[in-house]
């Protein structure tokens, strides 16, 4: 009878003394660190037999991606997402927040998203001299989603570019069907292209529910969308700096590429090999992290709801949580938990004070330990008010 195959997701990897940036933000203190978006997981073992392969071959000259590594991408884009994608389709990257970046320089106008959301989001217009407009995601009956109306009312005749994070850090939706339909009916009547940054897409938590690339809507969406994918977050290889874009469209691929040309490298051949393996050989792997990150996320939301003074609005995607610290009633709720042992994101850089950003892509153990933490310290807290 056929086994199936076990990882470890338990054991804590001891990364405080090393290159994590992570970790060494709060090196020399007792803090857990759940802010930035890496885990603490191992990569998937075949990723790792791969880089340990590539190594031994000694030579580690200029790399270009080649034929077995882009199919093992486009099988992966067809058998995730019913998505065909065309070789000439892929560009890559040697970071995804590379990709939001040229986007903005790609396109002659203003920049338009909605907050909460991934920093780079709100600086990357600002860096290309692009102005930047944004709207707040609307928080109704517990749940995060699009105001069109605030859309609509923020667009300007010059806007040119939409930018969108599906799934969605740090608010946690995966975006449905009829959602991504009226964004795609609303970029089209004013004539937008989309950067749809998609690096979450294969961190779907909820049973049942499966990602939707943004330029699957329909043909129109083909034409106008810059898809950004990485391997990177999924199997946890972030350090290797691997990303890739999907233009359908070959003028505005052609913009796009000109806007890299001279100035963003290629990627590294640890990157590429770590892709090719984690896209081709570690399913098992990926359908036992989407286990454990259910677990975690269940964990965390059970024990936010019993602390006081903290909310949050159910993870659908991500391996973050997106929690409201307004009620807890300090001026610097990071400053709060850091003193109390866990380091979390701070709302601000997202565009919205006062709420935190909890990373739970880490091992049982460490979770526990510092969801604990903070329940400490909040009855303390509750103790003093
Ligand atoms: C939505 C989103 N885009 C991009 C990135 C980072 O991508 P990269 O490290 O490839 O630049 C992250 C990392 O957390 C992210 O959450």
């Amino acid at each position: 009878m056929m086994t199936s195959p076990s990882f470890d997701f338990d054991s804590v990897i001891d990364r405080r003394h090393g290159d994590s940036l992570k970790w060494n933000k709060y090196a020399g203190r007792d803090v857990l660190p759940l802010w930035v978006a890496d885990m603490d997981f191992a990569a998937p073992p075949a990723v790792l037999a791969a880089l340990e392969k590539r190594l031994a071959q000694g030579c580690l000259g200029y790399a270009v991606p080649w034929p077995a590594l882009v199919d093992s991408v486009l099988a992966h884009l067809q058998r995730q997402y019913a998505w065909r994608v065309e070789r000439e389709w892929l560009v890559w990257l040697p970071g995804l927040v590379t990709g939001i970046n040229v986007a903005c320089r790609a396109v002659d106008g203003a920049v338009l998203t909605a907050t909460p959301v991934y920093p780079p989001f709100l600086s990357a217009p600002r860096l290309s001299g692009r102005q930047l407009l944004s709207v707040p995601l609307r928080l109704a009956n517990g749940g995060w989603g699009w105001d069109f109306a605030a859309l609509e009312a923020a667009i300007t005749p010059e806007t040119r570019l939409l930018l969108l994070c599906h799934p969605h850090n740090p608010v946690g939706r995966a975006w449905r069907d009829d959602e991504l339909a009226e964004l795609s009916a609303f970029c089209q009547r004013h004539d937008l292209l989309i950067c749809s940054d998609e690096i979450h897409c294969d961190l779907i938590l909820d049973e049942g529910r499966q990602h939707r690339p943004l330029a699957t809507i329909d043909g129109e969406m083909a034409r106008r969308c810059i898809t950004l994918m990485a391997p990177s977050k999924t199997y946890n290889i972030p350090g290797l700096g691997c990303s890739f874009a999907v233009i359908a469209d070959e003028a505005l691929r052609s913009r796009f590429t000109g806007v890299m040309r001279g100035i963003v490298p290629d990627v590294n051949v640890f990157g590429l090999t770590a892709a090719q393996a984690a896209y081709g050989e570690s399913d098992d792997w990926h359908a036992a992290l989407i286990g454990v990150l259910r677990g975690n996320r269940d964990r965390v939301e059970a024990a936010v709801a019993a602390m006081p003074g903290l909310a949050m609005s159910h993870v659908e995607a991500t391996y973050l949580a997106w929690i409201d610290a307004r009620g807890i009633k300090v001026a610097d709720p990071v400053a709060f938990f850091e003193a109390a042992g866990v380091g979390l994101s701070r709302g601000d850089d997202f565009g919205l004070p006062g709420w935190v950003r909890l990373n739970f892509g880490c091992p049982r153990a460490t979770l526990d330990a510092a969801l604990e933490r903070m329940a400490k310290a909040l009855a303390l807290h509750g103790g003093q008010v």
